[in-house]
């Protein structure tokens, strides 16, 4: 392992861009401070030049190189790194004038985190310089949670991919932007679900989700209608009843727990079956889960995926709105 990541720091000292394992999902890293390599990882990705990347620092420290932080958070911004970092929770920052405006799509602001990944942090650290790596997936396609999944996207376009095995939370970070309020908590904007719950930054300020406008948005790109989508049409249902099969095509169902007694499993004879969380039903567990899942269903040469809903609570949120987009990328 040590080689491979001799290796990734090479080449990404060289300008080059890398696939590097994170505890969300894997990403394909590049020098944050090297807009020539930067390019490249648009280039790999059929990533339109309007949607920023993810600065990732190794030391909590180096935030002062990518972000200036106003006094005005500056408090909620330290606790809020003290619990969650490293780990997924991504903060939209004013952003430092070394940042090349190709990493922010030229926006004022930078999307900072650091992440958990061992792997991920070491060549971070030995790199010396923060890594912008955004999912390692072509645009708008299902995120990658594990080394084989990052060579389906990518495979030939991309020189090294270093495989640490499965991501540990299976969904991307979440992003918020902090906005002050004069004698009372700040506001949290919420730009993605993820990992970190709205319950749990409830703590420290009030949690309001930004609700982008269905189709383009190049203000919060990441955010765009559809995105996480299979090839094969995703359907999500709002109740059993929603499901009207035509006659000879091919379903496959992607469940919560499986359960042969759910009302889902119940209704057809599913040409395939995927649980989120097998038997037990955890959100943690379907959020490791959900995008290896659809994957699968998406090359079992089905005509259409239908998928069951999740109960919209702590990680349920983060889920849904996956699912949302995965879904309605086959309606517009
Ligand atoms: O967990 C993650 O966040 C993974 C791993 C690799 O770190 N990265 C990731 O990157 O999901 P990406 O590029 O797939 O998603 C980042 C999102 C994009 O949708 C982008 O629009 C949004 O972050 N974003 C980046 N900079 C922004 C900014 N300044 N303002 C608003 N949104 C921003
Ligand atoms: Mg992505």
């Amino acid at each position: 392992m040590q080689d491979a990541l001799r290796e990734a720091c090479a080449l990404l000292q060289q300008g080059e861009i890398v696939a590097l394992p994170t505890e969300t999902v894997y990403g394909l890293a590049a020098d944050a401070f090297n807009p020539t390599a930067v390019a490249k990882v648009f280039a790999a990705k059929d990533r339109p030049a309007f949607d920023p990347l993810i600065v990732h620092i190794a030391s909590r420290g180096d935030l002062k190189t990518v972000a200036v932080v106003p006094d005005d958070i500056a408090e909620t911004v330290t606790k809020l790194i003290s619990t969650f970092w490293p780990g997924p929770l991504t903060l939209i920052l004013p952003r430092h004038p070394d940042v090349p405006d190709l990493v922010t799509s030229g926006l004022p602001t930078v999307a900072v985190r650091q992440s958990a990944h061992p792997v991920f942090r070491a060549i971070n650290k030995a790199l010396g310089h923060p890594l912008a790596a955004p999912s390692a997936n072509r645009f708008g396609s299902i995120s990658p949670t594990s080394a084989a999944a990052v060579i389906k996207e990518l495979g030939g376009r991309i020189p090294l991919v270093i495989d640490a095995g499965a991501c540990r939370e299976g969904l991307e970070s979440t992003i918020i932007a902090i906005e002050p309020r004069e004698g009372k908590k700040p506001l949290f904007r919420l730009h993605r679900a993820g990992p970190i719950t709205k319950e749990q930054l409830q703590h420290f300020g009030k949690v309001e989700t930004v609700r982008e406008p269905v189709g383009q948005s190049p203000r919060a790109p990441g955010q765009l209608a559809s995105h996480y989508a299979p090839r094969t049409p995703l359907f999500l249902l709002e109740s059993p009843a929603d499901f009207q099969p035509e006659p000879g095509k091919r379903y496959g169902l992607l469940s919560y727990t499986g359960a042969d007694d759910g009302p889902y499993v119940a209704l057809h004879d599913w040409e395939c079956l995927e649980a989120l969380s097998p038997g037990s039903g955890k959100l943690a567990e379907a959020a490791i889960r959900l995008f290896f899942v659809m994957r699968r269903l998406d090359e079992a040469g089905l005509d259409a995926i239908i998928a069951e809903p999740v109960s919209e609570t702590g990680l349920g949120v983060a889920i849904m709105d996956r699912l949302r987009r995965a879904a309605v990328a086959n309606k517009t």
